[in-house]
Parts: structure tokens; sequence; C-alpha cells
């Protein structure tokens, strides 16, 4: 008897592990999962319990109920400027966005093909590649400028190379707002990759499960104190101005996917959707279309029935867009919370943030321009270098997890998930779900966490931290 291959090739879900051991802790403050710590507006989920009888047993259409599909099409019309029927695309609901990428993936690469990814990558994207028989290219966008410019270098110096020629690359993976950086790609920078991928005819796939949690910040420094301060108030209907709107459909060749489960609350009722160029026929009389309805008819027939009935009622309660507004609001507290700490622990010492954050923060401090936050993580290095060099201590980072949930009540997630070197420790922090609307409960974590973090290099790098405050971060870093 056997397992197969694949079912061991996916990294270990440490996530699960981890809050398995220490979820039911009350005093440990939940930094771990990116889940978000509301669920569907309630008048929605009063509405559903009045229409669900009308459901009956039977199956529904493979693509989704035709009700929801016409309010995502409103939906993408409003908050994404996209006139679906117009640009000649069309949209397929799904079980959320991780079986929507699982979806595409099937529909658009067969086994030995390979797919592109960046790292730091959402770790599903990693795993569905394997799952689906393909082969993760990943790229280290820290290598290069940008996350365009690490794909240039790659398809200018290395497609040939590194690619055997009977395997072919069939897209390209983005994630803006990125899970687990919180980078978010501007305009420039996606249609230069989508640039690259019509050169070589490649599929370009974007995830947006954070769509909404897209933030400008600045970043004002007054006697040597630094704040951070958000530009753009949440009350506009995306968030975001005009001129930072995201493109749709560049090049008839960008598939876009969308979750239910973090702007709406709804991560436990399984709701995402793609949405995609309506091509000609490409293959045997088949467009991407109709493979992705037949990948969705084949795996779960279509998306819970009751699940899409709420993500109607959610889309349809006139209350929605205001609740949309304050729960991103909410978020954004936090996260504005969240960077200023990582600034001053970064000034402290304390943590290295990805390279082009360390770039943002550099530029923003110069010239005090705004810059651009995603999602509501942080992704930083817990061992930081040192002049440069790669101090890489006897340490791994689900050590560190352990360590700062054990002493410090704390919970996050290791790096390494993401594609990142355990032995550098690189964490990610979340506030999605925790201290919510507690800012001085998520203050008081926050400050934990840099406890631990210094308590952790002491014992590791035997640095010497003498006092470590996240009002006002006091650090000697003496070696
Ligand atoms: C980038 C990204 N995509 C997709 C998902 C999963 O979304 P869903 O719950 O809709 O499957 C997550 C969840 O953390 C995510 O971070």
């Amino acid at each position: 008897m056997r397992i197969s291959r694949r079912g061991t090739l996916a990294p270990r879900a440490h996530v699960d592990d981890l809050e398995a051991a220490y979820g039911q802790r009350k005093d440990v403050c939940q930094m771990c999962a990116g889940s978000v710590g509301y669920g569907p507006a309630p008048a929605a989920l009063q509405a559903v319990s009045r229409l669900e009888e009308h459901l009956g047993g039977g199956y529904g259409p493979v693509a989704g109920e035709s009700a929801l599909l016409a309010n995502l099409r409103e939906k993408l019309f409003l908050h994404n400027g996209i006139d679906v029927d117009a640009q000649r695309a069309a949209v397929l609901v799904t079980a959320g966005a991780n079986q929507a990428f699982v979806n595409v993936l099937l529909a658009v690469a067969d086994s030995g093909d390979a797919v592109i990814l960046f790292a730091p990558y959402y770790f599903s994207h990693y795993s569905a590649a394997l799952f689906a028989g393909l082969r993760p290219i990943v790229l280290n966008s820290n290598s290069h400028e940008s996350v365009a410019g690490a794909l240039q270098y790659y398809s200018e110096n290395l497609l040939h190379s590194e690619v055997p020629s009977a395997e072919t690359v069939r897209a390209v993976v983005v994630c803006t707002p990125c899970n687990p950086t919180g980078s978010v790609l501007d305009n420039a920078e996606l249609w230069k990759i989508a640039h690259i991928c019509e050169a070589h005819d490649w599929w370009l796939i974007i995830d947006e499960a954070y769509e909404h949690f897209d933030f400008e910040m600045q970043l004002l420094e007054r006697d040597g104190e630094l704040t951070l301060t958000s530009i753009v108030s949440p009350s506009c209907l995306t968030g975001l101005p005009q001129r930072i709107r995201r493109p749709y459909l560049m090049h008839n060749r960008s598939i876009h996917i969308f979750s239910m489960s973090k702007s709406f609350g709804m991560a436990g009722y399984r709701v995402g959707y793609i949405l995609c160029p309506q091509t000609a026929p490409i293959q045997d009389g088949a467009d991407l279309f109709d493979a992705l309805v037949r990948v969705n008819d084949t795996i779960v027939t279509h998306a819970s029935r009751q699940s899409q009935l709420l993500a109607l009622c959610v889309l349809r309660d006139p209350a929605c867009i205001s609740t949309l507004q304050s729960r991103r609001l909410r978020v954004l507290l936090s996260v504005r919370e969240l960077y200023q700490f990582a600034f001053k622990m970064v000034r402290a010492g304390l943590i290295e943030l990805t390279p082009s954050m360390m770039e943002v923060l550099r530029t923003c401090q110069r010239n005090g321009r705004p810059f651009r936050i995603g999602a509501f993580y942080l992704f930083c290095r817990a061992l930081p270098k040192r002049n440069g060099s790669t101090r890489v201590a006897r340490a791994s980072d689900l050590e560190l997890c352990h360590f700062l949930a054990d002493s410090y009540r704390v919970l996050v997630a290791p790096g390494s998930i993401f594609g990142t070197d355990a032995r550098e420790c690189w964490i990610r922090v979340s506030v999605g779900a925790c201290c919510c609307n507690d800012i001085h409960g998520l203050r008081d974590a926050l400050r934990r966490l840099a406890a631990g973090i210094a308590a952790f290099q002491e014992q590791k790098l035997a640095r010497k931290v003498s006092s470590v405050d996240n009002d006002n971060l006091v650090v000697s870093t003496t070696f």
C-alpha cells in the first residue's frame, strides 16, 4: 500500500498545528491565521434563513446561481469598474478562492507543465501547483527591484536554460495585495507583467482575495518620532481613488480570483469567484470558460447553494457597502498600528522587512511620499542581517513561533510556509482577526511580540537588549 507522492509533497500546514496547540488558550493573542474577526452582516444572515426553504435539495447551476452571478456582475461594475458583458468577460462561482485557484490551474495547464510564483508566496498557491502535477518555478522578487523585474530577468536570462524543452510554462501567478508581505502591485507593474506574459503566451493569474484591504499611508517624522497616517478615507466606495484602481482583463489573458472570505467575513461559507476573459475557442472547440465549468462540475459540481444564497444576501443588503466600509476602517486602524510598530522595530534593528518594503520605508522617510500597504499582515525577519551579512543562528522560525506563544502569548505564523529559509526566522503577523475592536489589546500584544523577539535574539545571538517598549522603543544593541 502507498499514498500518492503529491499527498506528501505539499508543505505541512504549520498554521493548523500551531492553532491546534495554542488556539484554545484565551490569554494568547491570535495573530497566526489569515482570517478576519467578523462574520457576515447580521441582516444578511436573517434574510438567508427566510429564503433557504425555497432552495430544495437539488443541484444548482455549475457556474453559480444566476441571481448571485447578476449581483457579482453589479459588484464588479461598482467596485472594480468592469462591465462584464461589454468587456466580453465571464464569471464563475467557486467554493472559495482556494478552489478557484485549483480550478484555474487545472483549466490552463497539464501535468508536467510549469507555473511561475514569486516568493514569498501564499502557501496554498504552491501546494495547489504540486497537487495539479505542475512544477512551481519560484522566483525571488526580493533579489530584484520588483516582481516585474524578477519576471523580466527570468524570462530573458534563465527561461531557456532552466526549463527543460519538454516542459512548458503556462502561467504566472501574482497575489496583490500580497499574502504574506502586504505589498501591492501598482498598475504600471501589473502592465509590465502582463506584457511579459503576452510575449510568452502565458496566462496571468491574479489573486485578489484582499482587494478591499488596499490602503494608502504616509510616514511622518516629527521630533524623531515616526507616525503613520492613512491618506485615503475608507468611506469612498472602493477605498481607492480612481488613479490607483486596478486595471482589469489585461490583454485578454488575465484571470482574476476573488473571495467572499475576507471582505465579507464569509470564510467558513466557502464562496469565491473567477473573472476571466471570454476567449474564442482555443482548443477542440472549447474556450477557457468551458474548461473552468468542466473542472468545477467534476470537483464540487458547484459551490454550496446555501452559501451562495448568503453571498447574494450579503451583496444585496443595502447596508453592505457601509458594513464593508466600517470593516475596512477597523482593519485599517489595526494595520496602521502594526506598521507603526514595524517601523519602530526596524529602526531599533530588531526586525527587517522584505527588501521592497525596506525600500518603501527609506523612500518615505526621505520624501514623505505616500505608499500602499495591503492585506493585514506584516512579514518580517526576526533575526535581521547585520552589516549586510546573512547571519544564520541555530534557530528555526517554528521554534521562534513556539517561543513567542509559550512565553509571550502571541501566536504568529512561521515564514518558511511562504517559501523563506526557516533558519532566517521570518514570521507573518496577522491583525485580521485579533483585537479588531481593541487597539489597546493590539498594542499590548505588539509590545509582547517586541519583547519576545528581543528575548529570542538575546538567546540566539547573544545580543543584549536593554528595554523594549512599543510606545517608545528603546533598544541598546550591544553584540
Ligand atoms: C491570497 C489568498 N488567496 C486565497 C485565500 C483563500 O480564500 P478563500 O477562503 O476564499 O478560499 C487566502 C486566504 O488566506 C489568501 O490569503
